[in-house]
């Protein structure tokens, strides 16, 4: 059997404590249970998105990865819990309740459910702190949001904490969040799927032309969301640019699709023509499983459509569905 490894999953314990009166400030996640395994996780009094049971239960994603055919899922809060707009000590805080909370879920399986923490990333400091003791308490790596408020990836403090991670070996998840122009996406799941793929091609790009990854060390780990959004076919785009504009080369020395060496990217693009394209931009190397498990804008039936893709060699099926991540996350196929 193939090795198989979800990169992309999310979790959301069952329950934690009431956010708003610890910190007495509105607006913060809740979950209002409504019986038989259906939830409401709720912002405030605003309903943000329907979950189910498999959120927060370990002995549910382990028989849903036994129905698909995965080894091994690596989790990750959802982007609502960053906490990045409040006070980095109250997203400090919470970032220890939602890492602690991986920790428990894992603790079902260890050896196949694995762990992505948060950070209060509007704080390097506090971030890489946070980091060092999620690492200590088992977790591979970190997911992180797109952007704080206004600012990038380039941003410096961002840089630092992504040196930060290099250092002390934490594979780094990109996940798109707080999508721009949003008052002219009200419906429709518009943000989702307009949004969020501009909002990742913004980071990835952030990081190339800003002259990041000529600062960042070559072994930093980092992996963007959903195939890295509307990057793989705009980059003709930002090659052409960069040929015949200075101002698009001006920090960036190096022709812009030359950074794919830099990064990777998970298969969440749900069409095999798009997947063949992202691999012939990034590389058979560089494109790892990725599902958005169990969010219902996630892979229904984790790793079918590259499984089931005539169009993909026995060789490159075993890269993209668990060889790649094995490497990515040094993870031992120790099932
Ligand atoms: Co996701």
């Amino acid at each position: 059997m193939t090795l198989a490894i979800d990169i992309h999953s999310h979790f959301l314990p069952a329950e934690w404590p009431d956010l708003a009166a610890r910190f007495g400030t509105p607006d913060w996640p809740w979950m209002k249970h409504l019986g038989d395994g259906k939830a409401m996780i709720m912002v405030g009094d605003r309903e943000f998105r329907p979950v189910h049971e498999d959120l927060w239960n370990g002995a549910r994603r382990i028989a849903a990865m036994d129905a698909h055919g995965i080894d091994i899922q690596v989790m990750s809060a959802t982007p609502v819990m960053f906490s990045y707009e409040r006070p980095a000590a109250h997203a400090s805080e919470v970032a220890r309740i939602f890492n602690a909370a991986a920790r428990e879920i894992c603790a079902h399986d260890p050896k196949r459910l694995k762990s992505l923490c948060q950070v209060p990333l509007q704080d390097t400091d506090a971030a890489c702190a946070e980091l060092d003791t999620a690492m200590a308490e088992g977790h591979i790596g970190v997911q992180i949001g797109n952007h704080v408020g206004e600012r990038n990836l380039d941003d410096a403090g961002l840089v630092t904490f992504l040196h930060h991670c290099a250092d002390v070996g934490a594979a780094v998840l990109i996940h798109p969040w707080d999508m721009m122009a949003q008052a002219r996406m009200p419906k429709y799941m518009m943000s989702w799927l307009v949004g969020m793929p501009a909002e990742t091609q913004l980071s990835i790009l952030s990081l190339i032309l800003s002259g990041a990854f000529e600062k960042l060390p070559r072994n930093l780990r980092i992996c963007f969301a959903h195939g890295g959004g509307s990057f793989a076919f705009l980059l003709g785009r930002v090659d052409n640019a960069w040929r015949h504009r200075d101002i698009v080369r001006a920090d960036c020395p190096q022709l812009p699709s030359s950074y794919t060496d830099r990064f990777y990217v998970d298969s969440a693009v749900f069409n095999e023509d798009a997947l063949a394209l992202l691999v012939k931009v990034m590389g058979e190397d560089r494109v790892v499983l990725g599902s958005d498990y169990p969010f219902p804008l996630g892979e229904q039936v984790v790793g079918k459509m590259i499984r089931e893709d005539d169009g993909i060699s026995p060789d490159l099926r075993a890269k993209l569905m668990g060889l790649n991540a094995a490497r990515f996350f040094d993870l031992e196929s120790d099932r």
